[in-house]
């Protein structure tokens, strides 16, 4: 079965930033992750591109919202091409065939009789696309999240029944592995507790979006039409526009990853709407913490945001990677600091990894002929080092299959610590001045070595391009986890200790990982 994730689909109302990013990033580990273990993957990400937000923000800057929409979605592509992410799709909900997709999907919603017509009053937030609970008790409201005044509306619209649906939504939340990690469930299950009440999924006096068939004037509310883009995605390029044909290509999804403030869309109405058109729900809804910047919130206003692009330009794709892996349990808000962010990039990828690959591979070359050295009791299980190795792989598996990108970072460092640690004390630099230590020093560079290989296959799936100059200068072929990559395992069998051939030429080394160098402040 295909294993389909998604990001958001990211707004465009304003280019990428490090929020997208950081979601975009995870999402790409696990895509690579998964491919890596041989499952065939589709990894969506893509642009929600209608709505009041994304109109308003076309005509500020005095452009049509399709010329708008076409400039910031090919930013959005440009920057997921720079940083390598390896996405199989990028739907845009402006896409054509995305409007079939909809009105097919609204068919079947109709014929259950889901949709009636209602008049919404309440106070909605632009920039959420989202009427808001309960704020009126306030004189002016604000959104809460955007700290921007709420706008009052009353209108009539049509409706969609989420109040049928009480009991099947409250049935999918208690379920343990739906909402993750699983201390997001408790709001969610709150909401829904509360009794779930019929939202409005059309707007009228508003032009930039889907036209419901059959109810002129009305346009689907944005974040019907956008749910929808998952689906949507699916579809090959030279597939027709068929909801069914679409289905078949990769539904239910297996996981779309979300920030938590978009989590009750996800795991309650968007469920509820594939419920009544008859379609199988997604596994999994995995709603990720916010990033704050020096323990500040990031916006606009107070120019602290920072840009993903910008940040690639100055550190590189692994730094930033394995900073926002490595760092922020995935799940929890995470703050970036820069001077933490230096810290571990030096410590841990140019220090403890990239030194123990650089050292030992120069001292085998030199000392054994620029080959692999020879070696039997290294490449034996019972070796320390093989058993890191294998403390390390099933950490780094288990890890990665519940998002946990951290822990699968931390056991992959933990194997090179261990390898540094085994090279300090057999110390084969002062072993070599000794007579007739020549074997036992090839056994000792031999099992750092072979340590070195493994911790790269396991950094594969978060830092694909270090991962892969470690292996080039091992002298070893790169497995591919991009998005033609083919699925066949082979990374699961590389990974058993012992692989490294004996006598196989070391290319010469070189640093396989800069040290960041930041005078200025990002
Ligand atoms: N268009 C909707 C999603 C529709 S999905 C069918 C949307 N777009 S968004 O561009 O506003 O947000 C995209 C994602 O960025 C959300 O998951 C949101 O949680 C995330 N983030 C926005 N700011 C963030 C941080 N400061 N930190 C981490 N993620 C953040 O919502």
């Amino acid at each position: 079965m295909t294993y389909t994730l998604t990001t958001p689909l990211y707004y465009v109302n304003d280019k990428p930033h490090l929020g997208s990013a950081y979601t975009t990033l995870a999402c790409d580990a696990l895509a690579r992750f998964q491919r890596l273990k041989g499952e065939p993957v589709l990894f969506i990400t893509g642009c929600d591109e209608h709505g009041q937000k994304i109109q308003r923000t076309a005509e500020a800057a005095g452009l049509s919202p399709q010329a708008h929409c076409d400039g910031v979605s090919a930013q959005y592509r440009e920057l997921w091409e720079r940083w390598q992410i390896s996405n199989n799709r990028l739907i845009r909900t402006t896409d054509p065939r995305h409007c079939q997709i909809v009105e097919q999907f609204f068919a079947r919603v109709e014929a259950s009789g889901d949709i009636v017509e209602g008049r919404q009053q309440g106070w909605y937030c632009v920039a959420c696309e989202e009427f808001k609970d309960d704020p009126h008790e306030a004189q002016d409201p604000e959104c809460s999240t955007h700290r921007r005044p709420l706008e009052w509306r009353d209108e009539l619209n049509l409706f969609f029944r989420l109040s049928r649906y009480q009991e099947q939504i409250e049935a999918l939340i208690a379920q343990p592995g739906f909402i993750q990690p699983a201390s997001r469930r408790n709001e969610v299950e709150n909401f829904v507790k509360q009794g779930l009440r019929d939202f409005s999924i059309s707007r009228v006096n508003l032009p930039w979006g889907i036209p419901v068939p059959g109810h002129e004037g009305h346009t689907f509310y944005v974040w019907f039409d956008a749910l929808l883009g998952y689906i949507t995605a699916l579809l090959e390029a030279s597939d027709a526009p068929d909801l069914d044909t679409a289905l078949s290509r990769g539904w239910p999804a297996s996981v779309h990853v979300i920030g938590k403030d978009i989590l009750r869309f996800h795991a309650v109405y968007w469920p509820a709407m594939l419920l009544s058109a008859g379609l199988p729900l997604p596994a999994k809804v995995f709603g990720h913490g916010f990033l704050t910047r020096e323990g500040q919130k990031m916006g606009k206003s107070l120019g602290n945001v920072l840009d993903p692009g910008e940040l690639l330009e100055r550190c590189g794709r692994d730094a930033v990677r394995w900073y926002l892996l490595r760092d922020i349990p995935f799940g929890d808000d995470g703050d970036f600091q820069q001077q933490r962010f230096t810290d571990l990039v030096n410590n841990d990828l140019a220090n403890t990894i990239g030194n123990l690959l650089n050292r030992t591979s120069s001292m085998a070359r030199r000392w054994f002929d620029e080959c692999v050295p020879p070696a039997t009791a290294a490449r034996e299980l019972a070796h320390p080092l093989a058993q890191a190795a294998q403390t390390a792989r099933s950490t780094v598996l288990s890890a990665l299959d519940q998002l946990d990108f951290r822990s699968a970072a931390e056991a992959t460092l933990q194997l090179a610590i261990a390898a540094n640690g085994f090279l300090n004390e057999q110390a084969p630099w002062s072993r070599m001045k000794q007579e007739g230590t020549r074997e036992q020093v090839a056994e000792d560079l031999y099992a750092v070595l072979e340590a070195a290989r493994i911790t790269a296959l396991l950094m594969a799936p978060l830092l694909p391009d270090l991962s892969g100059r470690m292996l080039v200068q091992l002298g070893q072929t790169v497995p591919n986890s991009g998005a033609e990559a083919v699925a066949d395992g082979a990374w699961l069998s590389q990974l058993a200790w012992g692989g490294l051939c004996c006598g196989a030429s070391l290319p010469e080394p070189s640093p396989v990982m800069a040290r960041l160098e930041l005078d200025d402040p990002l």
